[in-house]
């Protein structure tokens, strides 16, 4: 019986522990002990993080003619920064407890009161409370967010106290220096968001692609942010990758392409293997000043529903501020209207690590096999087959009688068409489940019927079901079962 220990505090301890055990996620330089908020991806971690990247590229740029890709620089011009409000407003309300020296985040102290009082079946009150958090934080006053943090009586679980800081305002954003002479070095930010990488190239995009609105512009790369609480392990982090596009639409049209985005960002996730159950919208209690909807689509994480991906309705305020600072015109002459204007952009933004951890957090499958004397438990990474790391392992049954070299042989001869390992070592039994912990969706055996008929075995990591094919059908077979177009066909549908 299936077993998805998905929903108790422990299930991320398990996850995070296998995540490191089968070289899918490492800590930081780990030698130093690390490096909060920070880590490195595997051997098994990279293929899948690849794979993630691979069908979201494809997903936007080979399924729609008219979104197009760039890979724009992690350092841009200050001004940039500026233009965007980073720098005035990319901030955080911070906290510090006195006595542990821990350092929060104000209003997630107080998101997480008003979730305890919601446990308590106290829900008016939690809004109220939300409710005059946000009310200060529009006004700036951070004295009255303090306020509210004493009021409520909300206490350092590290050194069970009161006693706070006062709530100052902290920027995200990291910086450094650019150039060799420290007089003449300048101040230049860390991206971070990627967003901005496609604004400033949309007319360089726009016309030498001749691109006509509506049109959008897909880019995956590394944003950097100084997060005051970094926590759940690759969740929220100070590096990550995000992949974001940014759809340029005529003024006015902006809500049908929001609907339409948001209908075709669900449907990827569903067909990379999530079930409906463990997604859903959550639409903005508040707008960011630039925007006039948003909505992010959550997915149930061992520690609750949370932000997966965000697709925003962001009206014409980016090119527009970086029209007015960078005074070169950000418009488009549409000829079907006749007219010159800035367009207006719909966002849809999915961190790639989040989006893994989504991916990991739902293919941790627990199952007891067998039965009486024989029962155990059996642990495997149930991926689409198109995301596994490994495709195929090709397993000699014994490695004597010119098995392996056969096994050799096959390995060969689809090597190149998808990720394939060979593996001789130990009792079969022993290597299906080293496949398993990987999710290497299918194992070739090779044995001794196999150097009568030229036919192999092919074992299903979900069901443990063997099929016997001939040797002259396996690319084919499993190149269609391991495919990205399976994805693909399911977007279109
Ligand atoms: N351009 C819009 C933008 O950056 P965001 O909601 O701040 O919007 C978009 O970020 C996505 O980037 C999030 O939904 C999340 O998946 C990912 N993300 C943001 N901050 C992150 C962090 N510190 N660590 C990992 N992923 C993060």
């Amino acid at each position: 019986m299936e077993n998805k220990k998905q929903d108790t505090a422990s299930a991320l301890k398990d996850i995070i522990s296998h995540a490191k055990e089968y070289g899918f996620v490492f800590p930081s330089s780990e030698i130093y002990d690390g490096l909060q908020a920070v880590y490195d991806y595997g051997q098994n971690g990279v293929e899948l993080k690849n794979n993630l990247k691979t069908v979201w590229y494809k997903a936007m740029t080979m399924l729609n003619d008219n979104v197009v890709g760039l890979d724009a620089s992690i350092f841009m011009h200050p001004l940039t920064w500026k233009a965007s409000g980073h720098v005035d407003s990319f901030n955080d309300p911070m906290i510090d407890n006195k006595d542990s020296k821990k350092r929060y985040r104000a209003d997630t102290l107080l998101e997480e009161r008003a979730a305890q009082l919601e446990d308590e079946g106290k829900e008016a009150e939690a809004k109220a409370l939300l409710q005059k958090m946000a009310k200060c934080l529009d006004a700036g006053d951070l004295e009255g967010v303090r306020q509210i943090i004493i009021d409520e009586n909300i206490k350092c679980p590290v050194s069970n106290t009161a006693n706070w800081t006062e709530v100052r305002q902290f920027n995200l954003m990291f910086s450094t220096q650019v150039g060799a002479v420290s007089e003449d070095a300048s101040l230049i930010y860390l991206r971070p968001e990627t967003a901005q990488g496609i604004f400033v190239n949309f007319l360089n995009v726009q016309k030498t692609g001749r691109m006509k609105v509506p049109f959008g512009i897909a880019q995956i790369g590394k944003a950097f942010r100084n997060e005051i609480v970094a926590r759940n392990f690759i969740f929220r982090m100070r590096e990550f990758e995000q992949m974001e596009m940014q759809f340029f639409v005529r003024p006015g049209t902006e809500m049908e392409w929001y609907a339409k985005w948001k209908e075709t960002r669900m449907k990827f996730h569903l067909a990379l293997g999530i079930p409906a159950t463990s997604l859903k919208f959550h639409d903005h209690d508040k707008l960011a000043h630039y925007a006039n909807a948003a909505v992010d689509i959550e997915y149930k994480f061992p520690f609750g529903f949370k932000e997966m991906e965000g697709i925003h309705s962001r009206t014409d305020f980016d090119l527009k501020a970086h029209q007015d600072l960078s005074r070169k015109k950000q418009q488009y002459f549409d000829p079907e209207i006749n007219e010159n204007y800035i367009p207006y952009v719909v966002e849809t933004s999915v961190g790639a690590d989040r989006l893994f951890l989504a991916i990991l957090c739902n293919a941790y499958t627990e199952e007891t096999v067998g039965e009486g004397e024989q029962e155990k438990q059996r642990v495997f990474l149930n991926f689409h087959p198109a995301l596994a790391p490994v495709k195929v392992a090709v397993l000699p049954l014994v490695k004597k009688d010119g098995l392996a070299e056969k096994a050799q042989e096959i390995t060969n001869s689809i090597k190149f068409a998808f990720n394939t390992t060979y593996d001789d070592g130990g009792a079969i039994g022993k290597r299906y489940t080293r496949q398993d912990l990987i999710g290497t969706p299918y194992c070739v055996v090779v044995d001794y019927q196999t150097m009568e008929d030229n036919t192999v075995t092919v074992r299903d990591r979900n069901t443990m079901t063997q099929e016997r094919i001939s040797i002259a059908d396996l690319k084919e077979k499993i190149g269609y079962a391991v495919s990205m177009e399976r994805i693909f066909e399911k977007l279109l549908s």
